[in-house]
C-alpha cells in the first residue's frame, strides 16, 4: 500500500503544479509582444479589447483623441487603478459607461493592459 499512496501523491502533486501553469497569469514573457512591449496573457486579452472597443477614442498607441491620452506620461497613469475602473464601468463626460456591456473579466483585462503598458 505505501507505494500505491506515494504515486497518488505524485499525480495530486503533478495535477497541483499543471494548473498552477496553466492558469496564464504568470509573466513569464510567453504573451504577445506589442510595440516591443511584453504583456502577460490578462494583458493581451485587455489589448484586443480596447483595439475593439477603446482606440476609436484613445488611440491605438493610447495617445488620446476623442478621449484623453492613457499611456505612460498622461494624468491617467497617476490615477489609482480603481479610480480608472470606476470611469470604465460608469463612464461619463464623453466616456460610454462599459458597465453593461463588457464583463467583469474582460474590464478587469483591459485594465491590466492599461497599467502594464503604463509602465507600472
Ligand atoms: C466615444 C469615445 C470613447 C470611447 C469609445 C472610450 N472612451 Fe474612455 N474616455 C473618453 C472620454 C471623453 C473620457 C474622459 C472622461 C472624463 O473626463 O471624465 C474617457 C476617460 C477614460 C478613462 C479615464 C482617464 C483618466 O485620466 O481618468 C479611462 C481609463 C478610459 N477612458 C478607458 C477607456 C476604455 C478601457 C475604453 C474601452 C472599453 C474606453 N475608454 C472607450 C472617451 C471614450
Amino acid at each position: 500500500m505505501p507505494r500505491t499512496r506515494s504515486i497518488m501523491t505524485l499525480a495530486v502533486a503533478l495535477a497541483v503544479a499543471l494548473a498552477a501553469c496553466g492558469d496564464g497569469a504568470s509573466d513569464d514573457g510567453s504573451g504577445e509582444t506589442v510595440d516591443s512591449l511584453e504583456l502577460s496573457t490578462a494583458a493581451a486579452a485587455g489589448l484586443a479589447v480596447f483595439e475593439g472597443k477603446c482606440a476609436v477614442c484613445h488611440r491605438p498607441d493610447l495617445s488620446g483623441g476623442a478621449g484623453p491620452a492613457l499611456g505612460p506620461a498622461s494624468a491617467a497613469a497617476g490615477k489609482p487603478v480603481e479610480e480608472l475602473r470606476r470611469t470604465i464601468t460608469e463612464g461619463g463626460n464623453g466616456m460610454p459607461s462599459w458597465g453593461g456591456v463588457l464583463s467583469a473579466e474582460e474590464i478587469d483585462d483591459v485594465l491590466t493592459f492599461l497599467v502594464e503598458a503604463q509602465g507600472r
